[in-house]
């Protein structure tokens, strides 16, 4: 047992996962590094300190519950959950062309696993003091950006990851409206194009810069804010 919040991120095997759970140990938390891969998990574990691996496929109800139920024999509950695992599905691209499969990966992983995540893990959120959600998203899941023909977003030709984000915005508002009157915040964090397996290695944007987007609605005290999308530089339009 440990009087430190407690915090868990899904795939925080590397990339910017990794680096929110870098940061959130940094800040005190003791932060559940989840995994899809236990084995990764412990390699990017034995790196950070106040960290501890957890086996987390987020598209497998039995792995989900199991993390869940670790969790509450272990700590009790949970002051912060991080839905960072997403993938750009393989063989995504414009609309006119996608296969339906592409479109099912995306989904699979990207909103059904994040929601079946969230609901696992709300009655630990429930018996925190003042429990945050933050969800990773994208300005590439931004109408106000990608209808607008002179921004670079309006120029990405990948729907399964697109419109997959987008859904992530419209559950992050739903269960912030659902949860507003528990002192549980929820939000949708954009991290910028960053260095990563997904963002492109040649991207401006370091994992620790975008992770401190999300670490920062992870922490927000009892009067921040619920149902935004927040950026590096505040709040970014739907
Ligand atoms: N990088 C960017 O430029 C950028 C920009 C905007 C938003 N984002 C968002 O930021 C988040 C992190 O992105 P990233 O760039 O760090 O990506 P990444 O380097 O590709 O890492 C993705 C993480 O998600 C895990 N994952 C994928 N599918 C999973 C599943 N079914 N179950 C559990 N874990 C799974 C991966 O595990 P494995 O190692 O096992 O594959 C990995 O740990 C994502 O939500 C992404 O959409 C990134």
């Amino acid at each position: 047992m440990t009087d430190n919040k407690i915090a868990l991120v899904t795939g925080a095997n590397k990339g910017i996962g990794k680096e929110i759970a870098r940061q959130l140990s940094e800040a005190g938390y003791q932060v559940l590094l989840g995994s899809r891969d236990l084995g990764r998990g412990e390699e990017a574990a034995k790196d950070l300190a106040g960290t501890t691996a957890i086996q987390l496929e987020v598209t497998d109800p039995a792995s989900v519950q199991a993390a869940a139920d670790r969790i509450a024999a272990e700590y009790g509950r949970l002051d912060v959950l991080i839905n960072n695992a997403a993938i750009i599905p393989v063989g995504d691209t414009a609309v006119s062309e996608v296969a339906s499969d592409v479109l099912r990966d995306g989904f699979e992983t990207n909103v059904i696993g994040l929601v079946a995540v969230t609901q696992a893990m709300l009655p630990l959120l429930r018996k925190a003091e003042q429990a945050r959600v933050v969800n990773l998203s994208t300005g590439l899941a931004s109408f106000t950006l990608v209808s607008d023909p002179d921004s670079p977003m309006s120029t990405m030709r990948i729907v399964g990851y697109n419109a997959t984000k987008a859904a992530v915005n419209m559950v992050t508002v739903m269960l912030a409206n659902e949860l507003r009157d528990t002192g549980i915040l929820v939000n949708a964090a954009d991290p910028g194009n960053c260095a990563t397996d997904m963002g492109g290695w040649d991207a401006a944007r370091t994992p620790a810069q975008g992770a401190a987007v999300a670490v920062r609605l992870a922490t927000l005290d009892t009067d921040g804010p619920t149902g935004q999308v927040h950026a590096e530089a505040g709040q970014l339009p739907w």
